[in-house]
């Protein structure tokens, strides 16, 4: 079964997905530890009630990024991680991280990449009026919310969403998409084809 760490910064929603997915094996893979940056989130919670390894990595110890990233890989290393999985880590990563997981590392983010990348892209796409958004699956490169596009679920805006309700649907819509990227993922169907600079990625049928 593959061995994935999960990185966290917060609720831990997403993380909830995936570690209902696996335990009933809808994911054919073992969460083998859980990393969070913010010390006491509800994600470690969630990760401990599932009797899942978790652990604070608090940023604020470390003199750089790069030192955060190099403990955070040491911790994946001591579990065996093989894939990595961002579930809401807010984050900034360096090439310390990257190029030790390289093309093995996923986020997901909360609009139809390459639109409204960073913070609030709930409040960013009813900002701006566009009437569908979505959330993105994607490797993870070194520019920030812009990696290979593995999949993407959109989710329209209705004329009287606010923030909350825009958001409560996104994440629905985030939780399937992450176990179905995850699921292929752990069933080995994730191509990804170095043919330039950009790695392409594509989902094989099961
Ligand atoms: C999600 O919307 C995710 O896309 C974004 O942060 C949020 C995390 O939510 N990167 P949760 O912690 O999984 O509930």
């Amino acid at each position: 079964m593959t061995r994935l760490g999960v990185l966290v910064s917060g609720n831990g929603s997403n993380l909830q997905a995936l570690i209902d997915a696996t335990a009933t094996g809808v994911i054919p893979g073992q969460i083998a530890v859980v990393i969070s940056n913010v010390p006491g989130v509800r994600a470690l919670q969630r990760a401990e009630a599932a009797g899942i390894a978790a652990i604070a990595l608090s940023h604020k110890q470390y003199a750089s990024r790069r030192q955060f990233d190099a403990a955070v890989v040491e911790e994946l290393r001591r579990y065996d991680v093989e894939w990595v999985v961002f579930a809401g880590f807010m984050r900034l990563v360096t090439p310390v991280l990257i190029d030790a997981f390289e093309n093995r590392i996923i986020n997901i983010h909360p609009s139809l990449l390459p639109a409204f990348p960073g913070v609030d892209a709930g409040r960013q796409a009813l900002e701006y009026g566009v009437k569908v958004t979505g959330c993105t699956v994607h490797l993870v490169t070194q520019d920030m919310d812009s990696g290979p596009i593995i999949a993407q679920t959109p989710v329209v805006v209705e004329d009287d969403d606010t923030v909350d309700s825009l958001m409560q649907r996104m994440h629905a819509a985030e939780h399937e998409t992450l176990v179905r990227v995850v699921q292929g993922v752990c069933e080995g169907r994730l191509a990804v084809e170095r043919a330039n600079a950009r790695p392409k990625v594509s989902m094989r049928k099961r």
